[in-house]
């Protein structure tokens, strides 16, 4: 008999020369300086610092026992919860059967893609998956220009001058607010803009608006509302409900776009079947809200916002170019002013920059390059989550009535963040 051959290499092309997704790839060199015994900040994943709120955690040890699959597109009751959520909070009308559930919001993304024919749009900057999504598929994707002076923000103009090019081809576009990685927002009036030319084009928009219920002034506005009958609404636990490792995302459909959920739910059908039952039930909990929810909610988003808000103003302070996030963990810097310090030492891109500071001080953050951006444009993202989210719950009750917390609060909860946008900004300047 011949000699069997060894495993060879054998990849779809699509897959080949991929890297890893670029946040998860900076946690593990973070993790390695920490088992040097470096200390390190962690700016770097995009993690809740937040416990999941305790009511929710209490549904899913009340559901341990379920352990059937569930229909695909979801349980009945969450789907109802999702659709009475977005009635109460944004006077949306979805049907409970348009509402689908994944595991995570990023594999029904990903499924959209698959299912669906048309190329992606998305403004650069954006979040770190949509693109390499598009990549795995094969399908082309345009990006949008946006300007720091803008806020990051995606004009109706850049919008349509792609649609007029072919205004007959089939895109889906990518709208995300408060922003990954800005912590930027629309307002109502953007919104709208942005939302006549959806309809002018019959655009297919996919508003992923996960950090929604993170809006520092706790009034988020879905595009939906503006543009109901093109607009798929992305949301799930991750975020507001600091449980990104339950893995529950949700999609609420227009029933104009009936058949993209039917086509989507084959494909869920042919792969993940449905999203794990108990994290389901506990959802349903989530989604239904109530007073102790709203209370979680708020003193996170006076956290958040108290957090932003110093870093914002320390960068700010260094002549760094910056946007006070609205909502969100997340901040977008553009050190350029800087440009002439860091070439001093030989830095010239995002990458050299993140890479030598998280060297250099332990300061772990993103390259601007990871979110579409040129690789010689010196931004960044911060992910201010670096800090122990119970401890900061507990504290925040103390100062109920104040927008933005004291000093005494970032010393005592969030010393981690002060301290690394301390190191961040000598660094800098130096
Ligand atoms: C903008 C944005 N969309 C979607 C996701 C995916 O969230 P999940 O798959 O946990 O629902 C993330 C997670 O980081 C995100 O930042």
């Amino acid at each position: 008999m011949s000699e069997v051959r060894p495993f060879q290499v054998s990849l779809n092309l699509n897959v080949r020369g991929l890297p890893v997704s670029a946040t998860l790839g900076i946690n593990e060199k973070s993790n390695r300086l920490l088992r040097e015994g470096r200390q390190v900040f962690k700016f770097g994943l995009g993690q809740s610092p937040f416990p999941v709120p305790l009511p929710v955690v209490e549904a899913l040890q009340a559901n341990a026992h379920q352990k059937d699959y569930l229909p695909v597109r979801g349980l009945p009751e969450l789907q109802q919860a999702v659709a009475g959520y977005y009635q109460r909070t944004q006077h949306l009308n979805f049907q409970p059967e348009n509402i689908l559930v994944g595991p995570g919001s990023k594999e029904l993304m990903f499924i959209l893609q698959l299912a669906y024919y048309g190329d992606l749009v998305i403004p650069t900057p954006s979040w770190v998956s949509y693109a390499p999504q598009a990549h795995i598929i094969g399908h082309h994707v345009h990006w949008l220009k946006t300007s720091a002076e803008n806020r990051w923000l995606l004009t109706p103009g850049e919008l349509e001058k792609l649609c007029k090019q072919d205004p007959t081809k089939p895109y889906i576009v990518i709208l995300n607010y408060p922003n990954n990685p800005t912590g930027c927002s629309y307002t109502d009036e953007e919104l709208k803009a942005l939302a006549e030319v959806a309809r002018t084009y019959q655009i297919v928009l996919l508003s992923d608006e996960i950090y929604g219920e993170l809006a520092f002034d706790g009034n988020h506005t879905s595009i939906a509302r503006f543009y109901p009958e093109g607009t798929i609404v992305s949301s799930g636990l991750s975020k507001w409900c600091g449980a990104g490792g339950w893995r529950l995302g949700t999609f609420a459909f227009p029933a104009s776009l009936g058949w993209l959920i039917e086509a989507m739910a084959v494909v869920a059908s042919e792969t993940f079947t449905a999203t794990s039952a108990p994290i389901q039930y506990a959802a349903v909990r989530a989604f239904r809200g109530g007073l102790r929810i709203e209370n979680y909610l708020t003193r996170s988003r006076q956290i958040l916002q108290t957090i932003s808000h110093h870093v914002f103003t320390r960068l700010a302070e260094i002549g760094t170019k910056v946007a006070m996030p609205q909502g969100a963990f997340y901040m977008f810097p553009d050190f350029s002013p800087l440009r002439e310090n860091l070439a001093k030492r030989g830095i010239t891109t995002s990458i050299d920059m993140c890479e030598r500071l998280l060297e250099d001080t332990g300061v772990a953050i993103l390259p601007g390059s990871a979110f579409g951006r040129p690789a010689g444009e010196l931004t960044a993202r911060l992910a201010l989550v670096d800090f122990d989210g119970s401890k900061a719950l507990a504290m925040a009750e103390k100062y109920s009535d104040q927008e933005i917390l004291p000093d005494e609060f970032l010393q005592n909860c969030c010393f981690k963040v002060v301290e690394a946008t301390e190191r961040l900004c000598r660094w800098m300047e130096t």
